[in-house]
């Protein structure tokens, strides 16, 4: 991962009346700024359908950010940063858009001095992915040079989801790479921006002690969790054609997955860490469509309370099927085929509407052998359990045995806690902010490469395909409970159970 100011570039983002780009690009571009880590020569250009002058488009990004900063929001500093945004009407159908874009991008290399270096930023649906790529190649913007600094670039960043299946993601990177080469490339997943994420490779990289122990000889099974309290919201449409398969485990998950259980990289740079990712996804042992039961339960919600809101059912929800086969909960039994990781099983789970809104990575160690206290049964222990909590507050905590004062041997579980906010007076940056940061850097470390989203999707393709040609047992499951009786059931055939967060 790369530190340091970046160098001035025009970021140009395609989407740019959307919500990702109001919620946190411009966010995210903002802070950058304000801790001075984007050059004071770099230019925003936003890219849309939307006719809005620049002036506009810089008011619609100032409430953005005055939502979210609430009380801090300093309007100063936001007058020092406004000018540096631009706007450009303009469909992404229209080959004018992009010959617009061309000579708008060598005035501001004249001009603003932004150098020839170009991060375009695709955050619009993924059909337009192809048309963009496509745009960029025939007006010569994915060129990278020469010119005169010799240090020019042209990258993109290209959002979630990367194909909706392994033959659509494959077609979709045969016209990227059509296009771009794949260093020029950024596949973002904005799980491996988040801090505990990169914290998670220090605690195993940098420590001595847990790397000893983090293996099938002392982990009894590791779990991975990403519960939302939310349902699908407004986005009943898109979400109908997605799914949770789609939309968590073929991304974000299997990318955590593949950091909890990756080899040490012999160098903390993009091609290293990346290759040490692929071998595990690699090793990852492919689902069997005729033995899908003892492995993977999908859900569907219906009505519930969640929290102390009655919400509807999923297939209630505006934009989906009445009779909707789209799965709102899943949970997996992932097993890893190689030396470190040999018998012990990962359990994967995310849904919607479950009763809390936590990510959390967690390693379950194996029982203690011998217990020498004669009022305490080993089965009557909890085992010693390392949690790492991606959201919502980042942190982690070690939970172990420890006795309960008094004149008897009593024994308690206790947990030793790092949360980032009280160790920490530094702010927690958000994901979007060391991912552009680190794009405009040029470092790709945390960034999905090509092979790692392949390989994704050959993992989950015959759940895929499996589910869609069988309808689900839906819904089944309430909206505020923990998803189906069967991914207890699951996990329950191994004698383990899921962690209540
Ligand atoms: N929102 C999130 O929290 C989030 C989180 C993770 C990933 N993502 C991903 O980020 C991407 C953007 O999501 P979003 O929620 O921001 O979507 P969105 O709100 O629907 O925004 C889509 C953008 O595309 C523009 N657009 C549509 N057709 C266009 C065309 N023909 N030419 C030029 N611009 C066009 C729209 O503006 P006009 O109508 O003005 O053209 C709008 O700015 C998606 O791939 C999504 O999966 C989003």
């Amino acid at each position: 991962m790369s530190t340091g100011a970046a160098p001035p570039a025009a970021i140009v983002i395609f989407g740019a009346s959307g919500d990702l780009t109001r919620r946190k690009l411009i966010p995210a571009l903002f802070s950058l700024f304000r801790q001075g880590l984007l050059a004071p020569e770099t230019t925003i250009v936003g890219v849309s359908r939307s006719r809005f002058t620049d002036d506009e488009f810089r008011e619609r990004s100032r409430d953005g950010v005055a939502d979210l900063a609430g009380q801090q929001f300093d309007e100063a500093e936001w007058a020092s940063f406004a000018p540096r945004l631009r706007y450009m009407a303009g469909s992404t159908d229209e080959p004018a858009t992009f010959e617009q874009l061309r000579d708008l991008l060598a005035s501001l290399d004249a001009d603003a001095g932004t150098g020839g270096r170009y991060l375009f930023y695709l955050s619009t649906a993924p059909s337009l992915f192809v048309p963009i790529v496509a745009g960029l190649g025939r007006v010569g913007l994915n060129d990278e040079g020469p010119d005169d600094s010799g240090d020019a670039f042209s990258r993109i960043i290209i959002e979630k989801p990367f194909g909706e299946d392994l033959a659509s993601a494959r077609a979709l990177n045969e016209h990227v790479s059509a296009v771009f080469q794949e260093r020029q490339v950024y596949r973002i997943d904005h799980y491996l921006g988040k801090e505990t994420v990169q914290n998670l490779m220090v605690l195993r990289f940098g420590n001595a002690i847990f790397e000893p122990i983090w293996n099938r000889r002392y982990i009894d099974h590791v779990q991975i969790t990403v519960a939302e309290d939310l349902g699908v919201g407004t986005r009943g449409g898109y979400y109908d054609k997605s799914g949770a398969l789609r939309d968590i485990v073929q991304n974000h998950l299997l990318q955590l997955l593949a950091i909890v259980a990756m080899e040490a990289p012999a160098r903390f740079d993009s091609r290293d860490v990346r290759d040490e990712k692929i071998k595990v996804l690699r090793a990852i042992v492919p689902f069997d469509p005729r033995d899908l039961k003892s492995v993977a339960v999908r859900g569907q919600y219906e009505g519930g309370r969640v929290g102390t809101e009655d919400v509807p059912g999923y297939r209630e929800v505006d934009g989906t099927d009445p009779d909707s086969n789209t799965e709102t909960f899943v949970a997996l039994k992932v097993a890893i085929d190689n030396w470190r990781w040999s018998r012990t099983p990962f359990y994967l789970r995310t849904g919607k509407h479950l009763p809390t809104r936590a990510t959390e990575i967690s390693l379950q160690f194996r029982a203690a052998p011998h217990l020498p206290f004669t009022s305490n049964a080993v089965d009557a222990i909890d085992p010693n359990v390392l949690n790492l909590r991606i959201q919502p507050d980042e942190g982690s905590s070690l939970q172990f045995i420890a006795k309960a004062p008094g004149p008897k041997i009593e024994l308690r579980t206790v947990s030793m806690d790092f949360a980032y906010g009280s160790s920490f007076v530094k702010r927690v940056p958000d994901a979007y902010e060391r991912l552009l940061l680190d794009c405009l850097l040029g470092d790709s470390t945390l960034f999905t490469r090509w092979d790692e989203v392949e390989r994704a999707w050959e993992i989950i393709d015959p759940l895929l395909e499996a589910w869609a040609t069988a309808p689900g047992p839906f819904p089944n499951y309430h909206a505020g409970s923990w998803g189906p009786v069967a991914a207890d059931e699951m996990i329950a055939r191994d004698g383990r159970e899921w962690r209540r967060l």
